[in-house]
């Protein structure tokens, strides 16, 4: 497209959507066509900030007459470049579409516009008496649209499921502008396919999200939370099945090493550590006391963990600083691998029962991996999801860094197949794993999401490049 042909697309974007909500300024693009990623190239043509979803149809039915890509944007804390854009797209962001438009306290649901963020959605809920489920570190910043088109899984998946298992109806704009309507609030519909489904993770890549409603519900009672010292990977499955036995209903079962409790201490501004003396890993578990349970259920669970000895110490939050202070502990993690140097991030899956196994040949990997890329694990331990992070020094080379951790991450890759895991279990392809799909998806699965993606977006205008070229 020449430069002539850019200025009628620009004239014609700011008849849609209002001039001053088109943005050309080159500074202003960097960001705008960027997530948290930033390791791609980033060169859109414009960002558009619709206000409507009529505004959100007009501008893909020009886009998608005239032939131009679209990538879809929410909060742009997305750890897999799917909101990158890097070819003189135009990027379609929901910032201001973020009403909060209704909150249903008979059904439990709540119905938000695309552009809401998580917190915002949370803080909604609770103001009702009522609970929204999702909870992520980024939660201030990621927009439902967001955790929609990834399939956000966060810190509660455990008890409540992920993003799919919250939303109950959708509003999608699809490629040539037509605006499909599904947002329906029932809890059983079993007419014909749940065509819903096919967008909760697509990454943007068969239409924009505009409008949801979400699933609430009641606030849970009592909540507790303790850090746990633990000796060995083995002992945290030992813990998480103790847990599981004993009836009690966890809310979340987290886990990091000490080499990213260390990151954060020295990065996160008033951490500080729970215990006296350092351990090789910790568990954050959270229970919530339910009805007709006496209290005190985190104390009964904690004796019967020390008694079976896989527990050097815990501590239990005594109020609400406490409680706060020991989730930063994990929560902190993203933002202080970012501050200490350069990060290449992964985030796999296993059935729970093989992390022992896979951990074992992780960890031949680790003493195998160059002596300055450290390797830093947390994450989702109960779910079954691993956060494996390279870290380098910030005074290495940036490029050289990324190549070295890519073939180690390579190389754990590998190893999945044989686990039936997966390389991404919640912040998805993106452009960050196009090549390791074939390492969790069969090329007859591949072949039938590519017959998918053509048939919903022929012309290939939305968001291409994306989990597949
Ligand atoms: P963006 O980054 O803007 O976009 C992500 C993808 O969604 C892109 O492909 C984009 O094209 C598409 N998209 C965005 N909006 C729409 C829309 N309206 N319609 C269609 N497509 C759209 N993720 C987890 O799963 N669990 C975690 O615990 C977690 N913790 C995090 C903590 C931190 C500190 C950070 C920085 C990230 C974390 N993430 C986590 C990743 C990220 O926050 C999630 O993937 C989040 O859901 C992305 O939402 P977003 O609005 O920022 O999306
Ligand atoms: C997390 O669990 O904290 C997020 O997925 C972010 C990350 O992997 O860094
Ligand atoms: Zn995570």
């Amino acid at each position: 497209m020449s430069k002539h042909d850019y200025s009628d697309v620009l004239s014609a974007l700011r008849k849609l959507v209002g001039d001053q909500h088109v943005v050309t300024d080159p500074s202003e693009l960097q960001v705008l066509g960027c997530d948290w990623t930033k390791i791609f190239t980033v060169d859109p043509l414009a960002a558009v900030f619709p206000a409507t979803t009529g505004e959100v149809s007009a501008v893909l039915k020009f886009c998608h007459k005239n032939h131009i890509c679209v990538v879809p944007s929410g909060g742009r804390t997305g750890l897999a470049g799917g909101a990158v854009a890097g070819n003189k797209e135009i990027v379609l962001s929901l910032k201001r579409m973020a009403k909060i438009e209704a909150v249903d306290c008979v059904g439990l649901t709540i119905q938000c516009e695309a552009g809401a963020t998580t917190q915002a959605v949370q803080e909604a809920a609770l103001a009702a008496g009522l609970f929204f489920a999702l909870d992520l570190a980024a939660k201030g910043s990621s927009h439902i649209g967001g955790n929609i088109a990834t399939n956000a899984g966060g810190l509660k998946l455990i008890r409540y499921g992920g993003m799919r298992e919250q939303v109950m109806g959708l509003e999608v704009v699809l490629p040539d502008g037509t605006i499909l309507d599904m947002n329906y609030r029932l809890r059983k519909n079993n007419t014909g396919y749940d065509l819903k489904q096919l967008f909760i993770g697509s990454e943007g890549t068969l239409g924009v999200v505009t409008r949801a409603t979400l699933r609430l519900m009641p606030k849970p009672r009592n909540v507790q939370v303790a850090c746990l010292g633990v000796n060995s990977f083995t002992d945290i499955l030992g813990i998480l099945t103790r847990c599981n036995q004993e009836g009690v209903a966890i809310t979340a079962f987290e886990f990091f090493t000490d080499i990213a409790h260390g990151i954060v201490l020295k990065h996160a501004q008033g951490a500080r550590t729970p215990f006296q003396e350092r351990m090789p890993f910790y568990v954050i578990l959270e229970v919530e006391e339910g009805p007709g349970q006496a209290s005190g259920v985190m104390e009964s669970l904690l004796e019967k963990i020390f008694a079976e000895g896989i527990c050097v110490d815990a501590v239990i939050a005594q109020n609400s600083t406490q409680f706060k202070e020991l989730w930063s502990l994990r929560e902190n993690i993203t933002e202080s691998l970012s501050a200490h140097g350069h990060v290449r991030k992964n985030d796999i899956s296993l059935p729970i029962d093989q992390l022992d196994s896979f951990i074992a040949e992780l960890e031949a990997e680790i003493v195998r991996s160059p002596k300055d890329i450290e390797i830093v694990l947390f994450g989702h331990i109960g779910d079954g999801n691993l956060h494996i992070n390279y870290v380098g020094p910030n005074s290495s080379d940036k490029k050289d860094f990324q190549l070295k951790s890519r073939q180690v991450e390579e190389r754990i890759f590998a190893l999945l197949p044989k686990y039936k895991g997966s390389v991404s279990a919640e912040h998805g392809i993106g452009l960050l794993k196009k090549k390791d799909l074939k390492f969790s998806r069969s090329e007859v699965e591949i072949k039938f999401m590519r017959a998918l993606k053509n048939m919903v977006d022929p012309d290939g205008i939305m968001n291409p490049g994306k989990i597949f070229e």
